[in-house]
């Protein structure tokens, strides 16, 4: 028996079990069950004294009770005296609302923050939490906060699936700058972003400068695919310009609403994701990011 456990919440057992075959560690599931009113039961093994135990639970889907499941999980691990307690949280709910936009909002990314510091976890690893505004996640979450990047994992994949010899990186929006930077770093390919003007939850509108795309195959990279729809916009843009074929790659395949039909419908070359979110296209594994990670913490 290893001194280091990793238990996995509901949304994130198969990542929990890759992580801890990384890691060389023992695995458990936690007990989640719903009560009849609809509250939460969680039960942790309760044979913890001594261990480091790190806990994976990514905040989607059903982000309100993810975050309740994992407040009792982590608090519960925390009462039984795990020597290190580690909570991995491959997606970071709420991280967009960063900002009071409008008089009156929550600011989601520093409510969440404080509640993940009042449980006082020894470390948070979590993967490309959406950064805009607020550059440092230190500032919500505290000074043991680790954001690691699901995009080399997904560089792998594009290595070892596709033909690049004709491509170029493209970002759909500013902010996907850090993603796409990273790729074509890896890739030894060129890159550019595009430019997004958000309309409203569903609707945006995608434009810019398409740097040397007539013929050439793109690899667009972001962090999260939620509605599509900042991919169709970015994909018909590319077309339009005369792109060959479009590859699309995002970290966090969140595919709400019709978003996998609707990027069906684009006949797209590839669409994959990393499996921080379970969903139809998350074919990326994104344990070894994470357990290099931990192999640092440990
Ligand atoms: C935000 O800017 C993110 O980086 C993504 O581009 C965004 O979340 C994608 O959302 P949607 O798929 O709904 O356009």
């Amino acid at each position: 028996m290893s001194s280091t456990l990793v238990l996995g919440g509901s949304n994130s057992r198969h990542l929990a079990f890759d992580v801890s075959r990384a890691i060389k560690a023992d695995y458990q599931p936690v007990e989640v069950k719903s009560f009849p009113d609809g509250e939460t039961y969680i039960r942790v093994p309760a044979e913890l004294e001594g261990k480091d135990v790190i806990y994976v639970n990514s905040l989607q889907p059903n982000p309100n009770s993810a975050l309740i499941e994992t407040f009792l999980a982590l608090d519960a691990i925390k009462k039984h005296n795990a020597r290190k307690v580690i909570a991995v949280i491959p997606y970071m709910a709420y991280a967009r609302q960063d900002e009071e936009f409008n008089p009156g909002e929550a600011v989601s990314a520093f409510t969440v923050g404080r509640l993940f510091q009042s449980i006082s976890v020894d470390y948070i690893i979590t993967v490309d939490m959406h950064l805009h505004r607020i550059t440092d996640p230190k500032r919500t979450f505290g000074a043991f906060v680790r954001n690691v990047t699901g995009v080399r994992e997904l560089s792998k994949y594009v290595k070892g699936h596709l033909d690049i010899s004709n491509a170029v990186v493209v970002g759909p929006d500013e902010e996907a700058e850090q993603w796409a930077s990273v790729m074509a770093g890896d890739l030894g390919l060129a890159y550019f972003v595009l430019k997004k003007r958000r309309i409203s939850g569903t609707e945006v509108e995608v434009r810019g400068e398409l740097g040397d795309v007539r013929g050439r195959d793109a690899i667009i990279v972001d962090d999260i695919i939620s509605t599509g729809g900042t991919i169709v916009e970015a994909v018909k843009l590319l077309r339009g310009a005369g792109a060959g074929k479009v590859h699309v790659l995002c970290v966090h395949p969140l595919l709400v609403q019709e978003a996998y039909h609707k990027l069906r419908e684009m006949e797209l070359e590839t669409l994959a994701g990393t499996d921080t979110v379970l969903s139809p296209i998350s074919v990326v594994k994104v344990a070894p990011a994470i357990a290099d990670e931990l192999k640092n913490i440990i």
